[in-house]
């Protein structure tokens, strides 16, 4: 009877964490993989490292966020509010080798988060 009920729990355990990994979406999952949460935040509400990423519709098109991701540091020298927020953080945003793919993909996620 115990084992059974142990089967049963874990069976619907599995199910549960299955379907949460299956529904993260690609975006969610590249922000994931490529470690953006360390200095971004799970929730992407930002860390001593970094900040928050939110809204950032009323900042970025999709064209120039994927040109900030290509080269953040070239791109920030060239904008005065990421020049005065980097200044807010011990290390820059990091430059990531990721295809044009995946660049795109990233923009469209974080464009897709609120305040
Ligand atoms: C080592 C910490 C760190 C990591 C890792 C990191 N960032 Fe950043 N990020 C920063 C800092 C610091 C800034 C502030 C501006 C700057 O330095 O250019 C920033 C700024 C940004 C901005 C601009 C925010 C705004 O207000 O316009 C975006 C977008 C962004 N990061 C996305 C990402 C994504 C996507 C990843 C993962 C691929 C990532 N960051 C990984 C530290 C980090």
């Amino acid at each position: 009877m115990i084992l059974r009920v142990t089967t049963i729990f874990c069976v619907g355990l599995l199910l549960v964490l299955g379907y949460t990994a299956c529904s993260t979406s690609p975006g969610r999952r590249i922000y994931i993989d490529w470690g953006c949460v360390r200095c971004h935040g799970a929730s992407l509400s930002g860390s001593t490292l970094g900040p928050p990423l939110k809204g950032l519709r009323s900042v970025w098109t999709r064209e120039a966020l994927v040109r900030y991701l290509e080269d953040p540091q070239a791109y920030t020298q060239k904008d005065p509010r990421l020049k005065a927020l980097a200044a807010r953080y011990q290390a820059p945003m990091p430059k990531f080798m990721m295809d044009g793919e995946t660049r795109r993909m990233l923009a469209e996620f974080l464009l897709a988060q609120s305040e």
